[in-house]
């Protein structure tokens, strides 16, 4: 499993887990691409579903965890997250070249991204959990 670089990481487990997993997908489609010769429809395929179907897991968990904690930001979470699904979808949809032009671009967005999200947003709600967590404590 690939292991989430410190400056990723929220503190959360789950959240850190899934995190790990994406960026592991990211880098799966990275070594798709490198390859001399591309596996052909069923690769590509199957590389956007795990990603669409991962990237959905790992949403619903964090606005779940979200609401259970009222965090203030939850509506511009869910906005983001919303936005990310609409454009995978617009970018499986597109008429590229080749398949592997469409991983390409669906790769150069989701670097951009993902990773953003991860350290601007995540990363907030990874503090503000935590700090929730260390004051019901001190408080027993
Ligand atoms: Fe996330
Ligand atoms: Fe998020």
């Amino acid at each position: 499993m690939f292991s989430l670089p410190e400056k990723f990481r929220t503190g959360l487990e789950v959240v850190d887990q899934q995190h790990a997993k994406l960026l592991d997908l990211l880098d799966q489609g990275i070594h798709f691409l490198r390859k001399e010769k591309t596996d052909g429809f069923a690769g590509v395929e199957d590389f956007l579903q795990a990603l669409r179907t991962y990237t959905r897991i790992h949403f619903q968990y964090e606005e779940k965890e979200m609401k259970k904690a009222s965090y203030p930001q939850l509506a511009d979470q869910q906005q983001m997250h919303a936005y990310f699904l609409k454009k995978i979808h617009e970018l499986d949809d597109k008429n590229t070249e080749s398949e592997r032009e469409k991983v390409r671009e669906i790769i150069v967005f989701l670097k951009e991204w993902f990773i953003g999200h991860i350290v601007e947003k995540d990363l907030a709600f990874g503090d503000f959990l935590n700090k929730q967590k260390s004051s019901a404590k001190s408080k027993l």
